[in-house]
């Protein structure tokens, strides 16, 4: 145990960091990006992962990896409501992570001593286990800023009437955190909503019991939100994002990347393609993907549309409608799973149509590709307003998908002047995001302090 040992931890250079990701594959990836930018500066690392869900060790040759029991039965890890899979996750890992926690530093290496956790935010459960084990815990939020801060102001939502919702389209602005609506508040779902909260709650205080707060941003697309969080919270803070620009996320993919789609790009016009991807949970009814197959059908553009297993609900196989495939064939690809850095990297690609999960936003705007936004639920839908509203680099859909209004939403991205706009605007935002990694730059400047922080700690 800790207090066996000879010398003091104090007076030790701790090089070794547990890192404990949320087992969802918008969670893994930016965990494991981190892990290799931390591995870079000299740190050992170990990751710490469930069964459900677990990354693939064989993909991180330096890296250690800890697997820990999740207690999840077959039925509860095939859920579709994240919130309880994750209030969950809280509770049946606690006494697992703790006990492996205890036994690796009964058997700590003297010259590779536990430095600190790093855990996801979700995971808030691993406060109280560094707390009870005196070792410092530091925060990765891997959705935006902008969302956070929104999760922040529950309490004064609840008390101003806006939450719980009572109608989940509302167009009502919320005049205490603009320009959102009633409508993009991150609630899930209304049937959730006291899961949410208290997740939410739980999270927000043990932010501000941890040491230090990572964040997959940089200021050029979140200043505001991200000098809020560096005012309310008064702990270390890093926004070093965008972490996919360190290393890319096939190593962390779950599903296996389809890569015939680089060369069909490789056949297309110079930002001619819509790249179609709603991210790894998102789940839509039939209608839905036949309104989607039409809409892009009869918006004339080439396309490449990611139908992963489980996107419609109840159903492993999207089926698509009938005439969609000859009319689409030469001119539309769908795959299962694409390698969404090198798509939205490739010259030919002009357009994301999204649900604005963070890491798809963040990736999409650093490689100066406008999107077409359509959030399911939780932070999608305040990043969505981001992009759209904030930023103006993307058209939000709304109200329902209907192949007309689709069709119309990919004009104004690849062919009207203000699709045009938008592009300009989000290329300077890509050069600003690769400033930001430069020698002198706003998140290379946070790596370095991230660093001396976990050395001091
Ligand atoms: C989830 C939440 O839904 C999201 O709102 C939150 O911000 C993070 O966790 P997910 O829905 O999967 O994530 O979306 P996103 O954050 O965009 O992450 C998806 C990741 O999968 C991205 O890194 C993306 O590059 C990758 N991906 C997606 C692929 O590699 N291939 C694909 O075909 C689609």
């Amino acid at each position: 145990m800790a207090g066996s040992k000879e010398i003091p931890r104090q007076q030790r250079k701790p090089t070794h960091l547990v890192l404990f990701p949320c087992p969802l594959q918008g969670h893994i990836t930016p965990m494991l990006q981190l892990a290799t930018i931390l591995h870079s500066k000299g740190f050992s690392i170990t990751i710490v992962h469930t069964h459900f869900n677990s990354p693939k060790p064989s993909n991180h040759p330096s890296f250690n990896f800890e697997p820990i029991s999740d207690g999840l039965s077959a039925e509860q890890a095939q859920k579709d409501d994240i919130m309880s899979l994750v209030a969950l996750l809280n509770i049946n890992c606690h006494s697992p992570f703790s006990d492996l926690m205890a036994r690796m530093l009964s058997k700590e290496d003297p010259c590779d001593q536990i430095a600190c956790i790093v855990s996801d935010a979700l995971m808030h459960f691993t406060q109280s286990v560094a707390d009870q084990l005196k070792i410092p815990r530091i925060i990765l939020r891997t959705s935006s800023a902008t969302s956070f801060v929104t999760c922040a102001a529950f309490p004064l939502l609840r008390e101003k009437g806006y939450l719980p919702i009572q109608d989940p389209q509302s167009e009502t602005p919320v005049s205490e955190l603009p320009p959102l609506r009633i409508k993009d508040l991150p609630i899930f779902s209304t049937d959730n909503s006291d899961t949410l909260y208290q997740l939410v709650a739980h999270m927000n205080n043990e932010t501000r019991n941890s040491s230090g707060l990572i964040y997959n941003s940089f200021d050029h697309i979140e200043e505001t939100a991200l000098a809020k969080i560096r005012q309310d919270f008064p702990i270390p803070f890093f926004p070093i994002g965008p972490l996919h620009k360190y290393s890319s996320g096939s190593s962390s993919s779950l599903l296996a990347h389809d890569q015939s789609c680089m060369i069909w790009l490789d056949k297309q016009a110079a930002g001619s393609v819509i790249y179609v991807s709603f991210g790894s949970l998102a789940s839509m009814e039939k209608k839905e993907v036949e309104e989607i197959a039409w809409g892009l059908a009869n918006s004339g553009q080439p396309f490449l549309w990611v139908v992963r297993s489980g996107l419609v609900h109840g159903s492993v196989r999207a089926e698509m409608p009938d005439g969609f495939e000859e009319e689409t064939r030469g001119r539309g690809l769908v795959v299962k799973w694409a390698p969404q850095q090198e798509v939205l990297a490739h010259p030919s690609v002009g357009c994301f149509w999204t649900h604005n999960g963070w890491n798809s936003t963040v990736e999409s705007i650093c490689e100066g590709v406008p999107m077409l936004c359509w959030p399911f639920f939780g932070d999608q839908k305040v990043n969505a307003r981001l992009v759209s509203h904030v930023l103006k680099v993307g058209v939000q859909l709304e109200n329902g998908l209907e192949r007309g209004k689709i069709e119309w939403a990919i004009r104004r991205l690849m062919v009207e002047k203000e699709g045009e706009e938008m592009r300009k605007r989000i290329r300077k935002l890509k050069e600003k995001a690769d400033c930001c990694l430069r020698k002198g730059g706003s998140s290379y400047e946070s790596i370095d302090r991230l660093v001396n922080c976990i050395l001091s700690l």
